[in-house]
């Protein structure tokens, strides 16, 4: 692998059902096959799924998240939640925080913050999202965004190794479009100098979100900070999602 790619990480939001665990096995088979130990593959169904998906993708390359959490860690009087404790019970590893489709509902940046301390204090990965909109983009706000958002986000916490930031322009979200190399670059540039200011971090792990798709894939991988890619749309379709590994691994 000649870039720095990683991860591949499936956000599969409102789709899939039972059926859908059944056109897993291409997936599955094409991790087999690479057996390579440089990517994880990385699938984070929708809670109704989630079980059989950890037993599915069992003695496998493939690891699985979920796609949000309550901020309470184990369990409380909260109707139609799910808390990190009851996630780890079914052996997922990862939860999905802050993504722009939940903080349009009202999700906000301590809100955010409570459930990443819940989901640390499991032992859980986390897949922080961060991104600005596209107004916020226009009125050149981007940089202190995304400063609030990783600060507030983060707030109280003081190991960062469990967190994979992903930098999801929100404008570029199921749009078919992505941004600029060099904006992307400049974007990671930030996030790394905020990280590096806050935590000390030299190499954190920052992925890409936002119209993954094949035909843009290897061009993303050209940028040598992106160590992965947060893909929506596209890994609804087990071929296009291997279609996008392929590409960036070879
Ligand atoms: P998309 O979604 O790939 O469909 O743009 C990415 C995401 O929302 O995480």
């Amino acid at each position: 692998m000649t870039n720095n790619i990683k991860y591949f990480i499936g956000n599969l939001k409102m789709y899939g059902n039972t059926n859908y665990l059944k056109s897993m096995q291409k997936v599955i088979n094409f991790s087999y096959k690479k057996k390579h130990k440089k990517f994880k593959i990385v699938f984070c169904p929708p809670y109704t799924i989630l079980s059989d998906f950890v037993k599915l993708t069992k003695n496998t390359q493939i690891e699985v998240g979920a796609q949000n959490c309550h901020h309470n860690e184990y369990t409380g009087s909260f109707t139609g939640s799910i808390s990190p404790n009851m996630i780890k019970s079914i052996g997922a590893k990862y939860i999905i925080i802050g993504h722009s489709e939940n903080r349009v509902t009202g999700e906000t940046n301590s809100i955010i913050n409570k459930k990443i301390i819940s989901t640390l204090s499991q032992k859980l990965n986390v897949i922080f999202c961060i991104g600005e909109t596209s107004k916020e983009k226009k009125l050149n706000k981007t940089n202190s965004v995304l400063k609030k958002q990783i600060i507030n986000g983060l707030k109280n916490i003081k190991k960062i190794d469990k967190i994979i930031f992903a930098y999801e322009p929100v404008w570029c979200i199921g749009k078919g479009k992505i941004p600029k190399t060099n904006d992307i670059k400049n974007q990671f540039k930030y996030i790394k100098k905020i990280l590096f200011k806050n935590f000390k971090t030299l190499n954190p792990t920052i992925v890409y979100g936002g119209s993954v798709d094949q035909n843009n894939v290897e061009s993303l991988c050209q940028i040598n900070e992106i160590k992965g890619f947060l893909i929506g749309g596209a890994s609804r379709k087990p071929n296009k999602f291997i279609d996008i590994v392929k590409k960036s691994i070879n």
